[in-house]
């Protein structure tokens, strides 16, 4: 059996991504055949060596994949100091411990994928891929096509310009806001916009940030798609297993 890092092997074992497991290492939390290990690049051999984690004996596990459609008022968090809901507090019934891939804010609903699989995670996060994750925002007012355009094209953020995105003006409607130094006024009902916009970046804040930056705040946003994975009808708070190949499709843009 050929060795590996030990992280990785972590990783595999469904211990968190391999940075999460170099911290275990740092931390003295890993033994190799009962000896405690703390040096970078320690390599064991899965299945072979006696890996445990605060003394518990860790395997490799059967890789995982889980769609939720992520509520809103929910954090992306293992916990919450301040009590607050977390994504892990809707899949606590997966059939393996699973970590969420990438981050939504706490108010934004949708697509949230979670796996116990290091590589996946990273592949579906990292901006080297491009994947494209489609977002349906209701922002504030009716923008133009010339704005649509400057969006298109990419604009200047206070972390530097955003790369070329894709958005389509769906419709218009209202919706009820509160202003914020007037909360105990009731809502009042202004026009409002329902906008698609596919963004291959994943920085933080960046949907909501962006439309701002043009004059249209964002109302509510929710993921529909990674990739050519969509969420479909999967119901707010739901999660569903997917195959590796449904869950590949989150690497693919089409
Ligand atoms: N962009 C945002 O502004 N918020 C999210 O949660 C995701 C993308």
């Amino acid at each position: 059996m050929a060795e590996e890092r030990l992280q990785k092997i972590l990783a595999a074992c469904g211990l968190g991504s391999r940075r999460a497991c170099e911290g275990l290492i740092f931390a003295g939390r890993v033994s190799v055949n009962g000896e405690v290990v703390v040096a970078p690049g320690t390599k064991a051999a899965a299945g072979v060596d006696r890996i445990t984690v605060d003394g518990k004996e860790v395997r490799p596990q059967q890789h995982v994949y889980i769609m939720l459609n992520k509520p809103a008022d929910c954090l992306c968090a293992a916990r919450d100091h301040r009590g607050r809901k977390t994504v892990m507090d809707y899949v606590c019934d997966a059939p393996v411990r699973v970590f969420h891939v990438g981050r939504l804010d706490y108010d934004t609903e949708g697509l949230l994928l979670f796996t116990n699989d290091g590589a996946f995670s990273q592949r579906v996060t990292h901006p080297r891929h491009k994947v494209f994750k489609t977002y349906r925002a209701v922002v504030r007012g009716v923008p133009d096509e010339e704005t649509l355009d400057r969006l298109r094209a990419g604009i200047e953020l206070d972390d530097g310009p955003t790369a070329p995105a894709v958005l389509r003006l769906i419709g218009t409607t209202t919706a009820k806001v509160r202003r914020v130094k007037k909360k105990n006024r009731p809502p009042e009902e202004i026009d409002a916009s329902d906008i698609e916009i596919k963004i291959r970046e994943g920085r933080k804040r960046q949907v909501k940030r962006m439309l701002r930056a043009v004059g249209h705040p964002v109302i509510s946003l929710r993921r529909t798609a990674i990739g050519s994975l969509e969420l479909g009808s999967l119901p707010c708070g739901q999660w569903m297993q997917l195959t590796k190949s449904e869950a590949e499709s989150a690497l693919k843009n089409e």
